[in-house]
């Protein structure tokens, strides 16, 4: 799929509800079909990523009704998991890859997990090395990345583990598989990373012992989870109506927690007209309305280093932002962006300098100095948050702007152009011609 964008002739305006959150839809999921009885998500997310761990739970004997923004789990509880007759599809998602290894890990069977082209590129020893350290047997590919054939081993024990780098992915792989393991086993951070894990745990009946620490055993209880909207897909509409003269969109029920956040502390720095308000709780997770409107005076920032694991997935949004508001917006601390669903660093300088932006690209991060964004082609590469990023330069760029890769935004948000267009943004779709 292309997107082919016009520079916006009018604001945006008007307000909308984003997508049920990603990481809290895929937990919501994993923990229901584990659990003993029948959950009941409320808007969960409905795209690609989500429906790889659905697909799996399934195979792996849960019972998962979707109607409407209701989504039902009868869980498999005490009879436990069964063994999937097939290998499990991942698609695009590293979360489902990573959580349900954690999982399958220690289960009395074999299993075997891949994905596409994009997740089988991505590192996996992350997760192989400690889990063996559990005594996991796993095998991957030789540059360890997927699939992963992993030799269910019953007999897991817990261990402490300090992780490399600030990882929900890794922290939730562990503790999953540390509910199965004999013992303790305690994930330590470098710096903190989400704790959509550590807050659903609970709900579930599983108590975790701080700071982030499981005893082996506890069994899930089906619980209800209500999905909060998801920031990563509000921050593209966020940026949007700041750039976009005359904005002002107010999005509804989006998720605050304080580990994920980190987009709404960047802007407000930055000098974007924001306003956060109607608080409240969903579940154990905070939300809110964000009204935002567009603002002449924001300003490039050098993002503090400890911000980053708050807005990890927002950052190709932050640097189309960057792109086009004065001075100059200094990223480091971002090495993990080099391996996500692409190396974000690389995908966005290459997009951004092709429509002439000036930058500089370092190992862990980026300098943006902002200006006008000229039109032409920007190319995604299939990463869903690259080329929305993307599209929402397109609303200022000052030419008609075709982004390429644009196909797997239904990975984690398939209404993003309706939602475009709805608020008065200049969108269309096109198919990508199939390769010669
Ligand atoms: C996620 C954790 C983050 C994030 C990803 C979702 C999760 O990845 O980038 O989109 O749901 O746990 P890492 O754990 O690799 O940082």
């Amino acid at each position: 799929m292309i997107l082919i964008t016009e520079p916006s002739q009018s604001p945006l305006e008007g307000e909308l509800t984003p997508p049920g959150d990603k990481s809290i839809s895929h937990r919501a999921l994993i923990f229901s079909s584990l659990a003993r009885g029948e959950s009941l998500i409320e808007d969960l997310l409905i795209a690609e990523d989500v429906a790889a761990t659905a697909s799996a739970c399934r195979q792996l004997g849960a019972s998962i009704e979707i109607s409407g923004d209701q989504t039902r789990v009868l869980g498999t509880g005490d009879k436990g998991l069964r063994a999937p007759e097939h290998a499990l599809d991942m698609g695009n998602s590293g979360t489902a890859m990573r959580l349900l290894a954690g999982v399958l890990s220690a289960q009395p069977f074999s299993s075997e997990l891949f994905g596409d082209e994009s997740l089988s590129r991505r590192p996996m020893r992350r997760i192989v090395d400690p889990l063996s350290r559990m005594g996991a047997r796993i095998e991957t590919s030789p540059g360890g990345t997927a699939p992963l054939r992993i030799n269910g081993n019953p007999g897991l024990h817990g261990i402490d583990y300090h992780l490399p780098v600030a990882s929900a992915q890794i922290k939730s792989c562990l503790l999953l598989a540390g509910l199965y393991a004999s013992g303790r086993t305690c994930v330590i951070e470098p710096q903190k990373s989400r704790d959509h894990t550590e807050r659903m745990l609970p709900v579930f009946g599983v108590q975790l012992e701080q700071p982030c620490c499981i005893s082996g055993g506890s069994k899930l209880i089906a619980a209800d989870v209500k999905v909060p909207a998801d920031i990563s897909s509000a921050a593209f509409f966020l940026v949007a109506a700041a750039i976009v003269p005359d904005s002002d969109i107010v999005l509804r029920n989006v998720g605050l927690n304080p580990t994920r956040d980190g987009i709404l502390r960047v802007l407000q720095a930055m000098g974007a007209d924001i306003d956060v308000g109607n608080h409240r709780i969903f579940g154990t997770e905070p939300v809110g309305d964000v009204r935002v409107r567009y603002s002449r005076s924001i300003e490039g920032i050098s993002i503090p280093e400890d911000w980053v694991p708050s807005l990890i997935d927002e950052l190709p949004a932050i640097m189309a932002l960057a792109a086009v508001v004065p001075g100059t917006t200094r990223i480091r601390g971002a090495t993990e962006l080099r391996v996500k669903e692409s190396d974000r660093l690389s995908v966005m300088a290459q997009g951004l300098a092709g429509l002439g932006v000036r930058l500089q690209e370092y190992e862990d991060g980026i300098d943006i100095t902002g200006g006008a964004v000229q039109g032409g082609e920007a190319d995604g590469v299939g990463d869903h948050r690259c080329a929305m990023s993307f599209g929402i330069l397109g609303q200022v760029a000052e030419g008609p702007l075709l982004v390429r890769g644009a196909r797997q935004i239904n990975t984690s948000y398939p209404g993003f152009v309706q939602h475009l267009l709805a608020l008065g943004g200049n969108v269309e779709t096109r198919a990508a011609s199939p390769p010669a």
